[in-house]
């Protein structure tokens, strides 16, 4: 079976730590799409850990780890992940497996990124410029470089032959000239270490591991508003992030697909411009970014803060069947009162429960339920009996209107800071 784990909101769920923990009751953790936009935090003995590409699992010594098609591989940040993880994890490179499927992110996906978002001014997207959207073209244009090319005595000619055409796209879109010796030295370098890492035939790796019976996770990137068909599109990501990503990320059949875990935070964050129906862009707002440390883990920007959205947390939930939920940094708020949760929308004076088609445009007033602050700070409790009264109660109703079970609760960034209901 493989069982999944995606975030619902847009990123930052706190899906590395998560899949951290769970890790220790996998064998295999598979990145299934995104690529170095994602950046995932997690606690190793005290110790601030962030992959970018590496999935979630390396830090559980029993666990392999594989990165599969659906992602787009940036060598250079790849390699310096490795760099960054090899002290903490001396047999990483044993336990790190790669699709020869997964597409390359070159240098002139970078540019081309960067390119892109300065010609749309003031509506960019805010990508995180790590070239994801050029490289995805390039997969779905069939003109992507993928892993297995390196393998290839005439890669150097095929990355002529498309970084040409990316050259010529980057003169039309004018700017500074690059120094191209500069950014490529560095991607041939990296694209030489990736050829010594294990690179696999990963559809038949994993059908071989499922026939033996073992446990694989399916680690999302980004979250389920970022989709590229069901996100606030335009301002979305590349990929799908959403559970239908998983067949076509790693070559597995649906029947193969167990439990799908969906974790939302408390509230509601987002980094990058878009829609957000409930951002508070006041002092609560303000206080939630310092109290969730709320910066971004890739590119340190801030991150917008608000209530917890419940009618884009249901979308997300139906798009992907999460029967398990998990609710993330509760402990952020301790000490706010009272809490909101969106429960409907009212565009021009009719409320709907639904996520509308042109949210980018609508006027969006979220129709809020009122709860009061918990009596009693969420961080220090251990178990599920020890949480205030009135936390239970707002995870009952959150249960109650998204009709999936809490199965998790997260009270601080450390991997024992847990709660575990089912
Ligand atoms: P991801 O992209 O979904 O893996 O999430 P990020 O790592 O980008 O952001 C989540 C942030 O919240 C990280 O700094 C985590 O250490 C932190 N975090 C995760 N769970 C909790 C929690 O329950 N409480 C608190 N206070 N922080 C958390
Ligand atoms: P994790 O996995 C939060 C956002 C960017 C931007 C939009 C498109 O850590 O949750 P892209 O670089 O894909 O072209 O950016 O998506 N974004 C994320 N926001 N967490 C992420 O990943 C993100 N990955 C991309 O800020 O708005
Ligand atoms: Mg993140």
């Amino acid at each position: 079976m493989i069982d999944v784990l995606l975030g619902l909101q847009w990123g930052d769920e706190g899906k590395g730590k998560i899949v951290d923990f769970l890790a220790g009751q996998y064998d295999i953790i598979a990145r299934f799409q995104g690529g170095p936009n994602a950046g995932h935090t997690l606690y190793l003995n005290g110790e601030k850990v962030v992959l970018h590409t590496i999935p979630s699992g390396v830090f559980q010594t029993n666990c392999l780890n594989l990165i599969g098609n659906g992602v787009v591989i940036d060598p250079v940040t790849l390699g310096k992940e490795i760099d960054k993880i090899l002290p903490l994890c001396p047999d990483l490179l044993k336990r790190l497996f790669v699709s020869q499927k997964a597409h390359l992110i070159l240098p002139t996906h970078r540019a081309l990124d960067a390119a892109s978002e300065a010609a749309k001014g003031a509506d960019k997207i805010g990508s995180t410029l790590k070239g994801i959207g050029p490289a995805y073209m390039d997969k779905t244009g069939r003109n992507g470089l993928r892993v297995g090319d390196i393998l290839t005595h005439n890669f150097k000619e095929k990355y002529d032959k498309l970084t040409q055409k990316h050259k010529q796209m980057l003169r039309q879109y004018g700017g500074t000239p690059i120094e191209w010796e500069q950014w490529e030295q560095p991607f041939f370098e990296a694209v030489e270490r990736m050829r010594f890492l294990q690179i696999v035939n990963a559809e038949y790796w994993l059908d071989n591991h499922l026939k033996a019976g073992k446990k694989i996770l399916a680690e999302g990137a980004q979250g389920s508003m970022l989709d590229i068909d069901f996100g606030t599109y335009p301002f979305v990501t590349s990929s799908n992030t959403i559970a239908a990503g998983v067949c076509s990320g790693l070559g597995v059949p649906p029947s193969a697909v167990g439990d799908v875990y969906g974790i939302t935070k408390a509230y509601c964050t987002r980094v990058g411009g878009g829609p957000f129906p409930t951002e508070l862009e006041d002092e609560t707002g303000e206080s939630l970014r310092a109290a969730g440390h709320e910066f971004g883990a890739t590119t340190g920007r801030p991150r917008r803060c608000g209530w917890i959205d419940l009618v884009a947390l249901r979308y997300a939930i139906m798009l992907s069947g999460v029967n398990k939920l998990i609710i993330t940094k509760t402990d952020v708020l301790d000490g706010f009162s009272p809490l909101k949760a969106a429960t409907a929308y009212s565009i021009l004076g009719n409320e709907t429960q639904e996520v509308p088609f042109d949210i980018c445009d609508a006027d969006i007033t979220p129709v809020y339920t009122t709860f009061s602050g918990w009596e009693k700070p969420i961080s220090t409790c251990s178990s599920y009996d020890e949480l205030p009264q009135s936390f239970k109660d707002y995870c009952d109703f959150i249960e109650k209107y998204l009709g999936t079970k809490i199965s998790h609760i997260s009270n601080g960034t450390g991997r024992d800071q847990l709660i575990v209901i089912s």
